[in-house]
């Protein structure tokens, strides 16, 4: 049994709904949400300086919170650090978050498969590498959304029905015209807006995102070796959000950790 937190990594609210899938699933687990909300948004970062950032980051974390288990629920700094993370420190274990490529490129008809990232992500050749694995050809529309990014990490709360739909129309409007029949949510601030996507796209175009497969992976790393990373069953379990930077948290981030039960902090 190992009762030590699992840490989840994002830029900002993008890995609260990852958090929530895995307490739904291992109630038992701690588990810290940590929003870097001081280098908010990664995507429009260059791949050595997010690199750069996210080493620090979890060098202070290690230091501050000893995890089990580091989840990059960012596909940003997935494809720009999981490797020089996994180099830096060979002893914690990693969980990335890929765009759900592979599914989409298989279950095209069309063989067009739209990707919505950062702009980081889409101009990633770790894209490429992943369609290459796939068993067929396809062809990748990728597009960069920073605007659907800033929208969702300041906005969302705040937002209309009404401005949520439109905003994702105008992405949904440009894959179908290109005849995408499937797209990837390759952003995990986009899954606030799975129900817009799906609503918008229709049953013509397929909406895949990674939430289930990365929230399989953790529990996988937690069942080996007969569960030894698993926490003790009958232990008090804690749910923390912690920021990044010095300033005190704001209304936004206290409403958001009052509404999933967090305990708020800084880091
Ligand atoms: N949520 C992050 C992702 O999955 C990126 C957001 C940002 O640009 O900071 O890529």
């Amino acid at each position: 049994m190992n009762n030590k937190p699992i840490l989840f990594i994002d830029s900002g609210i993008g890995g609260l709904l990852y958090c929530a899938d895995l307490i739904k699933r291992c109630p038992q687990e701690d588990v810290y949400c940590i929003a870097d909300r001081e280098n908010f948004p990664y995507g429009q970062r260059e791949k050595n300086e997010l690199a750069r950032i996210l080493i620090l980051l979890t060098e202070k974390l290690i230091k501050n919170t000893d995890p089990k288990i580091l989840v990059l629920a960012c596909n940003t700094a997935t494809v720009s650090a999981l490797e020089p993370l996994r180099q830096n420190f060979p002893n914690l274990l990693f969980v990335g978050t890929v765009p759900a490529v592979k599914p989409a490129v298989n279950a095209s008809k069309t063989g067009k498969t739209g990707v919505l990232g950062t702009t980081r992500t889409i101009n990633d050749p770790y894209n490429r590498a992943l369609v290459d694995e796939c068993e067929k050809d396809c062809e990748i529309i990728g597009i960069a959304a920073p605007d659907l990014v800033e929208f969702v990490e300041q906005r969302y709360e705040n937002a209309g029905k009404n401005e949520k739909t439109a905003i994702v129309k105008k992405y949904i409007d440009i894959f179908r015209a290109k005849g995408a029949d499937t797209l990837v949510l390759g952003c995990t601030h986009f899954l606030y807006l799975l129900e817009e996507f799906q609503n918008e796209a229709g049953p013509a175009i397929k909406i895949f995102d990674s939430l289930d497969g990365v929230t399989k992976r953790i529990e996988h790393l937690l069942d080996e070796n007969n569960g030894e990373l698993r926490a003790s069953p009958g232990s008090k379990p804690e749910y923390k959000l912690l920021l990044t930077g010095k300033e005190p948290a704001d209304s936004i981030w206290e409403n958001r950790a009052q509404d999933l039960g967090f305990e708020l902090g800084l880091v």
